[in-house]
């Protein structure tokens, strides 16, 4: 078996390379160690920047999302008893975030993939990436995939980045003492638009799905494990986070999933070996606090996207050779302000009362100042590509 681009993994990063390299008459073949029901029912982010909207608008794969997203024009920052609203469209005119499920966009992907005829294979054993500096090919279950391209979307426990042999990356890592406990709720969301609050207790996060399904963080140790947040414990500490303001209450509702996330950030560089190709997760992931892991999953993609059609069409290898050095701009950019908002909301253990006022005068300037709220505003909804 032949095509011209190999893809690791069907997550969004892998399918919407494979849909974008369709339109643009490239071939791919996606491999995907999981079942098509699990990656559509994995619930995972759900904040999408401005240019990933446009993205999937552009490439015709942004009907549903249109139609079901929220569009959001403004987050609250709630700390010290009051919340306070950083108001897009006044910082930032004309730029706004999208609120859509991460598995939504996976599942339209999928579709959009299928119907064009693409090959997604479900369920593949084994994967391995072979040769990787000349004449690379796929094994997988028993079979060959030869190609001429390798990305490797496959996130970070993928086997793409792994293939690399050691010395060629460099790696930039950063572990936090804690964790985010996400659920998701068939309860009618209590705000608006979303809450990112700062308590002694910790942070929390009101963040939702739809009119009738809500989405919710809360900071818990490294090293909690779900058994110990039943329901009825999870709902009185999200109540004792977010009813910090006069007014607000929070409607409870049925747990219908829960999971615990590691905060982490991570980066390596550069995002490529030869002819493989490191895109999303598999190349770098930071801490969820300013939901950039899924936009700049969709940033790698169009980059690659330009590099491989050049190549391809007109036989120029310079925007691949190129595009590390591209995404990672991007890259390190979401990573400061992924660990901007981590440090400004979360509680650190170890913090003592000179750091806790330092946070606080920090929460107090972003919301009192146009300049520093325009500061969050400007990366919150996505810096121009
Ligand atoms: P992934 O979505 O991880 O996709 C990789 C795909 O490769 C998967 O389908 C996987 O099954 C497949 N795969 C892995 N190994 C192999 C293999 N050996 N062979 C074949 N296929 C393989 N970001 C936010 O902004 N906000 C959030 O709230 C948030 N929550 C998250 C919660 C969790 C539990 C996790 C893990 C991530 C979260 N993220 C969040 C990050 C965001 O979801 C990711 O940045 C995004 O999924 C990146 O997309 P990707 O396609 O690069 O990787
Ligand atoms: C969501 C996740 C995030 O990491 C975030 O910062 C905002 C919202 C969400 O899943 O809705």
């Amino acid at each position: 078996m032949r095509t011209q681009v190999g893809i690791i993994g069907a997550g969004p990063a892998g399918l919407l390379l494979s849909h974008l390299l369709h339109l643009r008459g490239i071939s791919s073949v996606v491999l995907e160690k999981r079942s098509r029901d699990y990656v559509e029912r994995r619930v995972r982010a759900g904040v999408l920047e401005q240019g990933t909207v446009d993205t999937l608008v552009e490439a015709g794969v942004g009907e549903r999302m249109k139609r079901e997203g929220l569009p959001h024009h403004g987050i609250e920052l709630r700390y010290g008893g009051a919340g306070h609203r950083i108001a897009f469209e006044r910082l930032v005119p004309g730029r706004s975030i999208t609120v859509y499920g991460q598995q939504e966009v996976v599942k339209d992907l999928i579709a959009a993939r299928l119907a064009a005829g693409g090959d997604i294979r479900f369920e593949v054993e084994d994967v391995a990436v072979h040769s990787p500096q000349s004449q690379p090919y796929l094994t997988f279950g028993g079979q060959r995939l030869d190609c001429e391209i390798v990305a490797g979307c496959d996130g970070f426990h993928g086997v793409s980045r792994p293939s690399i042999p050691e010395g060629v990356l460099s790696v930039f890592e950063r572990d936090y003492p804690f964790a985010w406990l996400g659920i998701l709720a068939r309860v009618a969301p209590s705000s608006q638009e979303l809450i990112y609050t700062r308590t002694e207790r910790g942070f929390a996060l009101h963040s939702m799905r739809s009119p009738t399904v809500s989405r919710f963080y809360l900071q818990v140790p490294a090293d909690a494990r779900e058994e110990e947040w039943p329901d009825e414990r999870i709902w009185a500490e999200l109540k004792a986070r977010l009813e910090t303001v006069p007014g607000f209450t929070l409607t409870t509702g049925e747990i219908m999933e829960k999971g615990v996330t590691p905060m982490r950030a991570f980066v390596v560089e550069p995002m490529q070996y030869g002819r493989l190709y490191l895109a999303g997760d598999a190349a770098h992931i930071v801490p969820p606090t300013g939901a950039k892991g899924l936009n700049l999953a969709v940033a790698d993609v169009r980059v690659l996207t330009e590099a491989l059609a050049a190549y391809f069409e007109r036989g120029s290898a310079e925007l691949l050779d190129g595009y590390s050095a591209a995404c990672l701009k991007r890259v390190w950019r979401a990573q400061h302000f992924s660990w901007w908002m981590t440090t400004l909301l979360h509680t650190f253990e170890d913090d003592d009362p000179y750091a806790r006022r330092l946070q606080l005068s920090y929460l107090d300037y972003v919301t009192s100042s146009e300049a520093a709220a325009t500061t969050l505003a400007e990366n919150y909804v996505g810096m121009p590509w």
